[in-house]
């Protein structure tokens, strides 16, 4: 087998046998098929695309790349929940200790933002002391002890995508459903979760800009989980605006303890609910109550105790950015556009977000929202603030901002989208 005979069969859109999927992977992993090579290969897919049975081959040979986990040994059943990125997305921090509060195990591997999507990582590191990386023993102490555990993925699973996901990256191809759907599936499956959740955004600042495209991807993947005996379903939500009322990983966590104190914005509690229920539906356990468990304090019990199983002080002060720069509603009316995109690209820019996987972020770095698509506005009330350790990249974020955040005149009927899209 050789690299260039797989590649032209993509490239003149033919189907990948299995022998090549498995042999490319393979090769690919222990480094004999080279970069350019395999970034030839993930264009040609971009372009060309996959069929059902060469994504599910090829979910296959990502899987067996790495090792995978076991959790049979838990006395709970374990839920995950995987959102394919947004701007303002903190869910996985509320949601993880309110579903075990409610008697489920959640072993969440979590990713680093990149570009204009955040990371709960990142988000989560802003806590002074807090540990991403646990090693396999430390993450099930954690499970077995908390019932939820939140941390790095380690080396170990699924190798190739590691490296398939930091070449796609930088050649333009993460936007391809095969890739994203086989990308996803084989962390969660290697993963071994028994149910997972999934939570495919819609809208400006998602992968899929459009419903038709997230709802081909959810059903890949739910295809993929259920073929490989994950219990697993897809809500298709909504990302034509930030999540919440801040995008910036210090700013969020706040925001999250604020949902775990039983407050907190309307659209973070109701998505936060309502993956909470598909997640301890998923698990066997469709009696139990979030909602209880957020207004009768267990749920933040068990963030409280997460936070500091893994080194983290959950009543240490969160950093705040040396500056502040607040933008002004230009005129009075109904606000129609605050555009995910737009604050995402504009967080990134005030250092809440890294260009390369090596850069730092600042923990303090953001954008706080005074106002949601809806809201009736008066001209000159504070609309955002943005914050960072570096006031020179005000200019830059403002501009980012051009054009995403749009005021229609009053009395102009106006819609929000609603957080849900589909099941
Ligand atoms: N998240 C992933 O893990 N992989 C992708 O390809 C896209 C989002």
């Amino acid at each position: 087998m050789d690299a260039i005979s797989v590649i032209r069969a993509k490239r003149d859109n033919g189907r990948l046998t299995d022998a090549q999927i498995d042999w490319i992977i393979d090769a690919y992993t222990r480094g004999e098929v080279a970069h350019e090579q395999m970034s030839a290969l993930a264009m040609a897919i971009y372009l060309n695309g996959m069929d059902r049975a060469e994504i599910a081959r090829w979910t296959a040979a990502m899987i067996a790349s790495g090792e995978r986990m076991d959790f049979s040994a838990l006395p709970r059943v374990t839920t995950d929940k995987h959102s394919t990125g947004g701007v303002g997305d903190k869910i996985t921090l509320p949601l993880a200790p309110l579903v075990a509060a409610c008697g489920a195990a959640v072993p969440q591997l979590s990713g680093r933002g990149l570009g204009h999507t955040g990371g709960t990582l990142d988000k989560l590191e802003s806590i002074p002391g807090w540990r991403a990386a646990l090693s396999n023993g430390e993450m099930m102490a954690v499970l077995a002890d908390v019932g939820s555990v939140i941390c790095a993925a380690g080396d170990g699973l699924a190798p190739a995508d590691k490296k398939l996901y930091a070449l796609r990256d930088v050649t333009g191809t993460v936007e391809s459903i095969p890739l994203i759907a086989s990308s996803i599936m084989s962390k969660k499956i290697a993963e071994g979760t028994s149910a997972l959740v999934l939570d495919v955004k819609v809208g400006s600042g998602a992968f899929m800009k459009d419903i038709a495209a997230a709802r081909e991807l959810a059903t890949t993947m739910v295809g993929l989980g259920t073929d490989h005996g994950v219990n697993t379903v897809a809500l298709l939500t909504d990302m034509s605006t930030p999540l919440g009322l801040t995008a910036g990983n210090a700013l969020e966590v706040r925001e999250s303890v604020e949902v775990l104190a039983g407050g907190g914005p309307a659209d973070v509690v109701e998505l936060t609910l309502a993956l909470a229920r598909e997640m301890l539906a998923a698990a066997g356990l469709p009696d139990a109550d979030p909602a209880k468990a957020l207004a009768d304090g267990s749920a933040m019990d068990h963030w409280r105790r997460m936070i500091l199983a893994q080194g983290g002080d959950p009543d240490a002060d969160l950093p705040v950015a040396r500056e502040q720069h607040v933008v002004n509603a230009s005129s009075a009316g109904v606000l129609t556009t605050l555009d995910a995109y737009a604050v995402g690209v504009a967080a990134w820019r005030l250092g809440a977000g890294r260009a390369r996987r090596e850069d730092p972020v600042q923990a303090g770095a953001g954008i706080e929202l005074h106002a949601k698509p809806g809201d009736q506005l008066v001209a000159g009330q504070p609309l955002l603030t943005l914050h960072t350790d570096t006031p020179e990249k005000f200019p830059y974020a403002l501009e980012a901002l051009n054009g995403g955040v749009l005021i229609a005149p009053k009395g102009t009927e106006f819609e929000p989208n609603a957080v849900v899209l589909d099941r």
